[in-house]
């Protein structure tokens, strides 16, 4: 299994590490032709109207957007969570529009990273339990778990608070476990959904930093929307939504 593999090697120093080109990186996520209709009260809406996207891995994609153009609805199908109505979504090769449920179920567990508020944190569990319950549902060796888990919340500052329960900390202390518990089992794709929006910008900042580094450190790739000018320049590509298209 990657993750312990990986878990043998140490990082290599920075100066070291050269990226490969864009160019010569795998496609992690191929959109073509997505649209999303929803239903209501008899009528159609159209929220996805032909979304085509290309996410290589270990790129940086922002998504920006007014609000109700459609961006979390795409995060959704992107992760498996919804179906689009038409069009064909590959994850790292695999049609994952076709899959079913359990199928798609399985590889959100393993190779998924989720930071989404109907993800939120698990109320009874320390910040610790909550970062550990993603290893568990990953299939993680156990005897990984101790290290794993501490790493993950050192990352996000939160070494102090390891054991609060999600009501002993704050809105951003939250935010960051709910961080830490995405990124656990080094997830092939992180989806977040405005991951900095309850966080002061010295935090979003230190976030972003992270996301550089498990993306440098762990070959993760991230999609994640935001409405931070200044995060926004942080992207390798921002895609614009626009009443359910891309300018
Ligand atoms: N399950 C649903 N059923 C019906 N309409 C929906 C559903 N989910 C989303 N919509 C509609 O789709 C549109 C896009 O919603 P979405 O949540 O994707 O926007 P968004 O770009 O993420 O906005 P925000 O920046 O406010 O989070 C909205 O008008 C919303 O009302
Ligand atoms: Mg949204």
């Amino acid at each position: 299994m990657a993750f312990q593999k990986e878990e043998t090697q140490s990082e290599p120093p920075m100066e070291e590490y050269t990226p490969a080109p864009l160019e010569e990186r795998r496609n992690l996520l191929t959109v073509t032709d997505v649209e999303r209709t929803f239903h209501v009260a008899g009528k159609p809406l159209h929220v996805l109207k032909g979304i085509q996207m290309d996410i290589k891995e270990r790129q940086l994609v922002m998504l920006k957007g007014r609000s109700g153009s459609g961006k979390t609805t795409l995060l959704n199908c992107l992760g498996g969570l919804d179906t689009p109505s038409k069009g064909e979504i590959l994850f790292d090769g695999l049609k994952f529009h076709q899959m079913s449920d359990n199928e798609r179920t399985l590889i959100r567990r393993k190779h998924m990273g989720f930071i989404f508020q109907a993800f939120a944190l698990m109320p009874l569990l320390s910040a610790w339990e909550n970062v550990e319950l993603t290893l568990r549902m990953a299939g993680v060796p156990r005897s990984l778990w101790k290290e794993r888990v501490a790493h993950c919340l050192e990352l996000v500052g939160l070494e102090k608070r390891m054991h609060h329960r999600p009501f002993e900390l704050s809105g951003g202390e939250q935010q960051r476990v709910a961080i830490a518990k995405a990124i656990a089992h080094k997830p092939k794709l992180l989806l977040a959904d405005e991951p900095t929006a309850e966080l002061d910008s010295g935090m979003g900042a230190q976030i972003m930093a992270v996301f550089h580094n498990i993306i440098r450190t762990e070959q993760v790739t991230i999609c994640m929307t935001t409405h931070d000018l200044t995060i926004l320049e942080v992207a390798d590509h921002v895609y614009e939504m626009v009443d359910g298209k891309f300018i």
